[in-house]
């Protein structure tokens, strides 16, 4: 392999120390600028962002929670154009709101509504404020700036069209009173993670999707003969379950009405019995283009998707991404097209019809990991006679295993990893490094090799227990598309003052020190992993972070035997850390998660996300923003108000060169 355009052996920056204080903190020499917050206006028309609670028109306005994102460069000509480092658009996910009690409180005036029935009014503003944006962005020569007015913005949101593709196409379980032909949905939900294809398009995974619906308690008797009872409950829907909003209470319109799973009439035509089926899906958009509806590409597996990340194309070889499902216990997946890479599809007439060619047809796979440092990719697939004939659960077709998936994957037995987050590919040996951020459900009695810690950590009198700082696998495969794989654990992340020998196992110090790495991207530019945190185990001595790692290879370290007990385990360690191959680069706002990163192919500007500022906020403070947690990004300079808000930054080097050097 070896696509990797001016590889860096070496951080050259000083590391960024933890920090509590409300501001983002990058290395000396390097400036970080606000380019794209929550409520930023995508026309000309829109109004400016008042941020007090009264902004309506969010379907023309950058969505809350902004996560994954992914650059596609544009020429001077506003053409598409693979090298372009000074003018694109993004791509960005808008996964969530920052919430209490039903409410998304920074939203609306009072703080809104955190009783049932919601006011439809608040509702209408949430609903337009997740899914995706599209944004153009550029570099003037002097300062980077969003394009208010560019023709390329572009809001999708959860009432947008969306396409169903891939083996749920026209399945019972998608048949809906929007559309009995089940090929067709409403929008997209929790967009979490990001991906870019190899032939130019934007995927985005759908997460946490399943709590924005509501089940009432006698749903299971309503359903009692419905297979689809058991996947509501695997998929986190007992009866009874409460939604994260209550939008299904804001009257009978559909567009409140979808929300409950339970209101069933005489046939899923009627209803919204199916709903809950059009969602936990990779979407893919063509970022160039916002008169064709999102496509969800169903074969890649219906779970609590995270990112989608491609191994590099090869031609003639299939095209291959890898997925984790975020949820403890919940598992890691690969997708292998039937398809073969033609070179020429990089630069396709049609993004959307090669996004057909390689992801409507292919195999999904579910990994288990061996104790002896080895593992195989389970094929999940009517082939399977594992599968084909499960008692567990009844599999008919591969709509049921696109639609049931971590149905099938129980079956098949495959490995239940510590909440596998991003998947990114190192473009110089194409090892597969996957974040496994915590696990609070990880005992020490279920300890593996490759989910090997549980421990407890005792702060200001509060436990914690199991996996508390999440650790990173890596596995090494022949080839992209190859059955068995070796794995090792590239990092463990711990305080630097936790124990050597049980929690702090790769040696980290205060100049790399983290607790639950979440998104994890490559740099195609310089080869660094860039490693973002989203935690709340150490966020008693430092913000989220960002870390560069100079990358290993599998197999570069040793075996680790850890004790639990009377219990052993042995894991399989790469080299321990140094601030020579780990570094702190930057420490967000307080409250912040960060999330989602993307470079400009020249590497000299690098795009990250600052989700949820201000996110421990009490809501009931709302008329108080002296008690907010943050007044980040107001507080430096960037637009009005008090309320914190999401926003991308842009990260520079100020003598121009590559980020990370
Ligand atoms: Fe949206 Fe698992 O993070
Ligand atoms: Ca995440
Ligand atoms: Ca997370
Ligand atoms: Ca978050």
């Amino acid at each position: 392999q070896g696509a990797v355009a001016s590889p860096l052996g070496s951080l050259g920056f000083k590391p960024v120390a933890k920090s509590m204080a409300d501001m983002v903190v990058v290395p000396e020499g390097y400036t970080a600028t606000i380019v794209y917050a929550l409520g930023d206006p995508l026309s000309a028309s829109t109004p400016d962002f008042k941020n007090d609670g009264s902004d309506t028109a969010f379907d023309q306005r950058a969505g809350d929670h902004h996560d994954g994102m992914e650059w596609f460069g544009l020429d001077a000509q506003g053409k598409p154009s693979r090298t372009a480092s000074a003018r694109g658009v993004i791509a960005m996910n808008h996964e969530a709101t920052t919430d209490q009690k039903l409410s998304s409180f920074f939203l609306h005036a009072n703080g809104g509504a955190s009783t049932l029935p919601r006011p439809a009014s608040e509702i209408d503003k949430e609903l337009m404020i997740h899914g995706l944006s599209v944004v153009e962005l550029q570099n003037d020569g002097k300062r980077w700036a969003y394009q208010k007015a560019s023709p390329f913005n572009r809001r999708v949101t959860t009432m947008s069209d969306a396409v169903i593709h891939g083996p749920a196409r026209g399945s019972e379980h998608l048949v809906t009173r929007y559309d009995p032909t089940a090929t067709k949905a409403r929008g997209t939900l929790n967009n979490c993670g990001s991906g870019k294809t190899p032939w130019g398009t934007y995927v985005s995974g759908e997460e946490n999707w399943f709590g924005y619906f509501f089940r009432d308690a006698q749903d299971d008797d309503r359903r009692k003969k419905d297979k689809q009872v058991q996947a509501l409950v695997r998929y986190g829907r007992k009866a009874g379950a409460a939604s994260r909003h209550g939008w299904e209470s804001g009257g009978s319109d559909e567009r409140y009405a979808r929300w409950n799973n339970g209101a069933l009439a005489a046939s899923a035509k009627d209803d919204f019995r199916n709903e809950m089926n059009t969602f936990g899906y990779v979407v893919e958009i063509d970022p160039y283009d916002k008169t064709q509806a999102v496509r969800k590409r169903t074969a890649l597996g219906r779970l609590g998707h995270e990112n989608c990340t491609f191994a590099r194309a090869v031609a003639g070889q299939p095209v291959v991404a890898y997925m984790g499902d975020d949820a403890r216990g919940e598992y890691i997946y690969k997708f292998v097209s039937a398809a073969r890479w033609d070179a020429a599809d990089a630069e396709p007439a049609n993004r959307l019809a090669a996004g057909d060619k390689y992801l409507d047809k292919g195999t999904l796979y579910v990994a288990r990991f061996k104790d002896d440092g080895s593992g195989e990719w389970l094929e999940l697939s009517m082939d399977n006679p594992v599968i084909a004939g499960s008692s567990y659960f009844e599999f008919k077709n591969a709509a049921d295993i696109a639609v049931f998936t971590r149905l099938a994957a129980d079956a098949v037995g495959a490995t239940k990893m510590d909440r596998p987050e991003w998947a990114g590919v190192n473009p110089k040996n194409g090892e597969v490094y996957i974040t496994l951020t915590n696990n609070s459900n990880r005992t020490p009695a279920a300890t593996d090799a490759a989910n090997p810690r549980s421990y407890t950590d005792l702060k200001n009198g509060k436990e914690q227990k199991g996996n508390v700082n999440g650790h990173v696998i890596r596995l090494a495969e022949t080839q992209p598309a190859a059955s068995a794989f070796k794995w090792d654990i590239f990092l463990f992340a711990a305080e630097a003052g936790a124990d050597k020998s049980t929690i702090n196992l790769s040696n980290l110090s205060d100049a790399n020190d983290l607790s639950s790495p979440d998104g994890l991207v490559f740099s195609q530019a310089t080869g660094l992993c860039w490693i973002e945190t989203d935690d709340g185990a150490y966020t008693d001595k430092t913000n989220c972070m960002l870390l560069a790692a100079v990358p290993g290879r599998v197999g570069d370290g040793g075996t680790r035997t850890l004790t639990h007990g009377n219990r052993t385990v042995t894991t399989h360690a790469g080299k321990p850390q140094t601030p020579a191959t780990l570094k702190r680069f930057l420490v967000g706002p307080k409250g912040a998660e960060i999330t989602g990163i993307t470079e400009t192919p020249d590497g000299r500007a690098l795009f990250v996300n600052i989700q949820h500022p201000g996110e421990n906020t009490n809501m009931a403070d709302i008329g108080n923003p002296a008690k907010y947690e943050s007044h980040w990004p107001a507080s430096v300079g960037y637009g009005v108000g008090q309320r914190p808000r999401s926003a991308t930054i842009v990260i520079t080097k100020n003598d121009g060169g590559l980020i990370g050097s």
